[in-house]
């Protein structure tokens, strides 16, 4: 049996800010959310695209709130499918975009193979202009790979985390629950961090940025009550690799 996928889900979280989220359940039973955030603004961007089987149903989401060929961003956090698998055709579709990620992953991911698309590096302090929002780059290097990076919208005070954040699931579109020790486990079991420090440094980041909101890419969307639990956990747990890949024992 292969992976069921159910319909792509849309729901504003906050002023503007649409999450796109589609669950998908796995032989082994993981029950697991791939979101991506659409800024409907001046000018559109589109966080994350989802894996390249996804595309039609994300589209189609993004379709819902605004016409998918007026997207002026599409933004990759770091390169990995279910970061950037649709995004060479949600670019073709909109004549106007651009790939918008990190400096790193353009000289090491675009560079060397055959993408032609139009695409722009940014580095740490780099702010995307959509009209009434912006979106500010955040490099995150290692966590979980060496070009992530976040984003923090100013006016709603949201933070794009990417990877960080996780609650696997079939989460609600906000999650009130406090489950950053699931968290933690969930990661040691992936192995998808190499060390807690790197991750402890941004996470030092994001208390003097003060989110309102969080809004990752696996799980529901936190707003700003739920997140010390889950900073908590990411300080005092561990959660770096123990051995495990996709919760596989590695020899
Ligand atoms: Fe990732
Ligand atoms: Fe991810």
């Amino acid at each position: 049996m292969s992976p069921t996928q159910a319909p792509t889900r849309v729901d504003e979280i906050v002023d503007g800010i649409h999450r796109l989220s589609t669950t998908i359940s796995y032989e082994d039973g993981l029950v697991f959310q791939f979101n991506q955030f659409l800024i409907d603004d001046e000018r559109p961007a589109l966080i994350h695209t989802g894996m390249h089987q996804m595309y039609d149903s994300v589209r189609a989401a993004v379709g819902e709130v605004l016409d998918p060929g007026k997207l002026s961003y599409v933004v990759l956090l770091h390169f990995e499918a279910d970061e950037c698998g649709g995004m060479d055709r949600f670019l073709e579709g909109a004549p106007d975009s651009a790939l918008a990620c990190s400096d790193l992953s353009v000289a090491l991911n675009l560079s060397g193979w055959n993408y032609q698309g139009r695409v722009e590096g940014h580095q740490d302090g780099d702010v995307i202009d959509l009209g009434k929002r912006k979106l500010r780059f955040l490099e995150t290097p290692h966590v979980h790979h060496w070009d992530s990076m976040m984003l923090f919208e100013e006016t709603t005070k949201s933070l794009f985390p990417s990877d960080l954040f996780i609650q696997p699931g079939d989460q609600p579109p906000t999650v009130t629950e406090s489950l950053g020790s699931e968290m933690c486990g969930f990661y040691r079991e992936v192995g998808i961090f190499a060390h807690e420090e790197p991750v402890r440094q941004v996470v030092d980041r994001i208390e003097v940025l003060d989110p309102d909101w969080v809004h990752g890419m696996h799980g529901g969307s936190l707003r700003r009550d739920v997140l010390p639990d889950y900073l908590r956990a990411l300080r005092e747990e561990p959660f770096s690799y123990q051995g495990k890949l996709l919760g596989r024992e590695v020899l």
